[in-house]
């Protein structure tokens, strides 16, 4: 028995939304087939694609083979299984890889036994799997890997997602620069407590960036693309940002944003032309410091594994 999924890269946060925000994006995508019942016992994974090399091959320290065995778990059956990981959602950076695989999984280990795709059982997986993977069950690349669009996480546990309206004629310049940051490593160094004026800017900004989307406002959505309770404590991740920020706005951008723990970033465009022009301003910028970049000019608001 064989089943496959796609599920998207995500960004998450969205400057004040950290934690609860995502946004599917139209490429790249991760794509996994699950064949049941073959090999000699236990999960074997072979992973290819441009980042499969990058993957654990330890079942026990890969998120799509404990997603698979998760689910059979749940439906009473052995882990017995092999695993086909496309792998083109670059680990480590800040772009939904470990959501991105364990959904992926979960959806085509669904498929692969004809149950019902549940996405109660599958948002639970990714939520454990994420705790695997970052030391921290957060939800806001799994929400939207998992229903594409974009969503909000707006309860934990049991795990509660809302989606948002966000224009599809929207552009995003996404750049990567090539380094590797850790979520696990980037929540290590938030703060337990944060002044409560930062807390009363980000409910404010929260607040700006959801009305702006529901009225299609660009300039509005840019504007409040601010977060003061997790980006300045994790600045020292990333010294290229002021440069590229200015790099951005040069190019037209209105805002340029961390996606998730980074090093990844992200700017709101008009159209694609502008996403074209502002990912290769950021890319120079960082080149000017010997960092190597990968750009997509992207669609928000993609397709997620439910839809593969
Ligand atoms: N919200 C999470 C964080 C996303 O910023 O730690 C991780 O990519």
């Amino acid at each position: 028995m064989k089943g496959s999924a796609f599920a998207p890269a995500t960004l998450s946060n969205l400057g004040p939304g950290f934690d609860v925000l995502g946004l599917a994006l139209d490429q790249p995508r991760e794509s996994i087939e699950v064949e049941l019942g073959v090999g000699s016992g236990g999960i074997a994974i072979r992973a290819e694609g441009p980042y499969g090399d990058r993957l654990p091959l330890d079942p026990k320290k890969n998120v799509a083979s404990f997603a698979v065995e998760k689910i059979l778990e749940l439906h009473g059956r052995p882990a017995h299984a092999s695993l086909r990981i496309h792998k083109m959602v670059p680990p480590g950076s800040g772009l939904g890889s470990s959501a991105a695989s364990s959904v992926a999984a979960a959806v085509a280990t669904l498929r692969a036994l004809g149950a019902p795709l549940d996405p109660d059982a599958i948002l639970d997986v990714g939520r454990r799997a994420e705790a695997l993977a970052a030391g921290s069950p957060h939800l806001d690349n799994v929400a939207p890997a998992l229903f594409g669009g974009f969503v909000a996480v707006v309860g934990t546990d049991p795990p509660v997602v809302r989606s948002l309206p966000i224009p599809k004629t929207w552009a995003l310049a996404v750049i990567l620069p090539h380094l590797e940051v850790r979520t696990k490593d980037a929540r290590a160094v938030l703060p337990e407590k944060v002044p409560m004026a930062d807390a009363i800017a980000n409910l404010r900004n929260l607040s700006g960036l959801i009305d702006a989307a529901i009225r299609a406002d660009l300039a509005s959505f840019s504007r409040h693309l601010v977060d003061r309770l997790a980006v300045p404590y994790r600045l020292p991740l990333w010294p290229y940002l002021e440069d590229a920020r200015r790099a951005a706005i040069g190019a037209g951008a209105l805002a340029l944003e961390i996606s998730g723990s980074g090093p990844a970033m992200f700017a709101p465009c008009a159209n694609m032309e502008e996403a074209e022009a502002v990912g290769s301003a950021v890319e120079k910028s960082l080149r000017a410091r010997n960092l190597g970049s990968t750009r997509y000019a992207c669609r928000p608001g993609g397709p997620g594994a439910l839809h593969s």
